[in-house]
């Protein structure tokens, strides 16, 4: 996979042109569109805001998302996926727009939601008819018959909802622009929204999901989490190397359960020869991540929840194939957003393990209910079935969350009026 997707990416970055790109919404997603110089302006002005070197002053909202987070989550522990969610949403408006949203403002998560929706449904190879006879897409909405022109139109002005309304919310903050600069700045802010959400989700409720079922990793990362930061206060971003264990348990998490099964599809640009196959122009290649993230060769017992695996002698074990090397992707369409979405699933989980115990669900006969881990499998692919309990570790850890979320939430009330 390595050899065709990333020593030859200069041929294999393009994407396949479909007419559910436009159908569904995703015209303005730098993730799909065509290899060339528009995908490569916006991927040039995604990375300068994205790269390592400009990611460090997002942290403290990631923090203090996080630590708001933990009390709703304390407060509503089954609303575990919406809170999540949430969080995400919360931390992208303000990097992306410098939008601070209010708890329980849902009109942003809603925007967000039906906008992925399109992408999520419509971009799943094979599945829409009008892949294979394009003019279908001209049949109008009205037809008798005419469900999937009904679910286009919908996609569309949710997508067009994802890029507008934020931005004009915001337009004055972002600076003055050209209308060719501003088209961009609006889709790359749109598309850190929308896929910097619910990838992070996914991967976040794996986390839960797997360690839920798995008391002992939990028991484990207790220990480490009390003697690295003890009880007084939560897991910062110094704490990120210490943390072995808990960097194994997001490994295992990002591992076990592949946010996106199959990539995303890469495509070729000319005709190439690969190890005796001819591959011509404008092929699409579907890299089967899942399949590598379970390959027992690589990883014994793949289907097992086992975040051991990355470790040798207390450290992270460098010989062990690292997932974030395929569940990023490939080439010169490598995620630009994962060194944002390793400091968001690093800072939630240190924190969420620290405070929390998460277990298994029980019945109303107090017996735990059976959870059998599957998967959704759609482009980005959640965990099915993420029931689990969540309950403070201690009286001393709610008062830790509770202290932590007010300062927090302080903190950004300063900030917002400016003082
Ligand atoms: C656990 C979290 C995440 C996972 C697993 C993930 C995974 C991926 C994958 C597999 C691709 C396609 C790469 C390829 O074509 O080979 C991708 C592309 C992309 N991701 Fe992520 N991602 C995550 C988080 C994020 C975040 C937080 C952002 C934004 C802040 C983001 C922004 C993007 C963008 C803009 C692209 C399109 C790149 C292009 O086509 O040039 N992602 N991601």
């Amino acid at each position: 996979m390595y050899e065709l997707l990333d020593k030859r990416t200069a041929n294999t970055s393009d994407r396949v042109q479909t007419p559910m790109i436009e159908l569904s919404g995703s015209s303005l997603n730098l993730g799909f569109m065509p290899y060339g110089q528009w995908w490569r302006r916006h991927r040039r002005y995604f990375w300068q805001h994205f790269r390592p070197e400009a990611i460090g002053p997002y942290r403290q909202t990631q923090q203090s998302a996080a630590h708001m987070f933990l009390q709703k989550l304390c407060d509503n522990p089954s609303d575990l996926r919406k809170l999540i969610h949430f969080n995400f949403i919360k931390v992208a408006l303000k990097v992306g727009y410098d939008i601070d949203v209010d708890d329980g403002d849902d009109e942003y998560a809603k925007i967000a939601k039906e906008a992925l929706e399109g992408p999520v449904e419509g971009l799943v190879p094979g599945k829409f008819l009008v892949e294979f006879f394009p003019s279908l897409r001209h049949i109008p909405p009205w037809f008798p018959g005419a469900t999937s022109q009904r679910l286009w139109a919908k996609w569309q002005a949710a997508g067009e909802r994802l890029k507008n309304v934020p931005f004009s919310r915001a337009k004055a903050k972002l600076g003055h622009h050209t209308s060719e600069e501003e088209e961009i700045v609006k889709d790359v802010v749109a598309i850190a929204f929308e896929g910097g959400t619910d990838t992070v989700l996914s991967a976040t409720l794996s986390v839960f999901s797997g360690v839920s079922l798995h008391p002992e990793v939990l028991r484990k990362a207790h220990a480490e989490l009390d003697a690295v930061v003890g009880p007084h206060r939560l897991p910062d971003f110094n704490d990120w190397d210490s943390l072995v264990y808990v960097n194994a348990i997001i490994k295992e998490a990002l591992r076990w359960h592949t946010v996106t099964p199959l990539g995303v599809p890469h495509a070729t640009t000319n005709d190439d020869d690969f190890r005796g196959y001819f591959i011509p122009a404008e092929t699409m290649i579907l890299p089967n991540v899942w399949a590598c993230m379970h390959d027992p060769d690589v990883y014994e017992d793949p289907d097992v929840f086992r975040p051991e695996r990355f470790i040798r002698d207390g450290k992270l074990d460098s010989t062990v194939q690292d997932p974030a090397a395929f569940v990023f992707g490939f080439g010169c369409r490598i995620c630009p957003g994962r060194y944002f979405a390793e400091a968001a699933l690093f800072i939630n989980v240190a924190c969420a393990l620290h405070v929390f115990d998460i277990t298994q669900p029980l019945g109303e006969d107090g017996q735990p209910i059976e959870i059998k881990p599957g998967h959704t499998d759609s482009l980005i692919s959640y965990p099915e079935d993420c029931r689990c309990m969540i309950k403070p570790r201690s009286a001393a850890a709610e008062t830790v969350i509770r202290s932590h979320a007010t300062a927090a939430r302080q903190a950004l009330n300063e900030r917002t009026s400016g003082r």
